[in-house]
């Protein structure tokens, strides 16, 4: 079981490396191309949301093996960083496709990425601290 438990936050992690490795693309221009930005883009938000149902799906195993852990809001602020990827993504594909909205869209696209790593280090100190509390108990 307590193996079990650190599958989501490890491919999380992972998750994260790939969404900061993009925004570090996208700040720099390193690399930049639309392929490559668009494609570690949708790794990132298809990784995390696999990760999202795959937490679910661990913490209600843990559930029924009788491991209830306190995660504060990650559950909540999970739903809201899955939100935000979706409009992120749609800004995205508008700024490629619709170039008169780039100079309006850029920030907001930019802003709204940095926020959802933001909340996934949030993320991050909920999951861990829940598993060091439920080690300690
Ligand atoms: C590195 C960052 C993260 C860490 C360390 C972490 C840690 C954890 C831990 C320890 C659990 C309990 C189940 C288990 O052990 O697998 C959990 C559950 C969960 N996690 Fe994460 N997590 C992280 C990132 C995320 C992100 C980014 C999302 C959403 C996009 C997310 C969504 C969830 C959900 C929905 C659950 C189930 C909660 C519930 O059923 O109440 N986690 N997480
Ligand atoms: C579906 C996925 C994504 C698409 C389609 C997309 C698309 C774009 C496009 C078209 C640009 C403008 C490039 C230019 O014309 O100069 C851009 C810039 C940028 N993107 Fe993305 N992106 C995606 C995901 C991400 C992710 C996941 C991040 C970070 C976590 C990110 C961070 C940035 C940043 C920081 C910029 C530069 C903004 C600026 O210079 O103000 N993007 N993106």
């Amino acid at each position: 079981m307590k193996i079990l438990s650190l599958f989501h936050p490890l491919f999380q992690l992972i998750a994260f490396l790939v969404g900061v490795a993009n925004a570090r693309m996208g700040l720099t221009r390193k690399g930049f191309t639309w392929r490559s930005h668009r494609n570690l883009g949708l790794l990132y938000y298809g990784m995390s949301t696999a990760g999202l149902i795959g937490g679910l799906l661990v913490n209600d195993s843990l559930e029924e093996a009788g491991l209830k852990l306190d995660l504060d809001f990650h559950l909540e602020v999970g739903f809201f960083i899955v939100l935000l990827f979706l409009l992120a993504a749609i800004l995205g594909f508008l700024i490629h496709y619709r170039p008169a909205l780039r100079r309006a869209l850029m920030p907001i696209h930019r802003y709204l990425n940095l926020a959802t790593l933001l909340l996934f280090v949030f993320q991050g100190v909920t999951g861990v601290s829940a598993l060091f509390r439920s080690l300690l108990a």
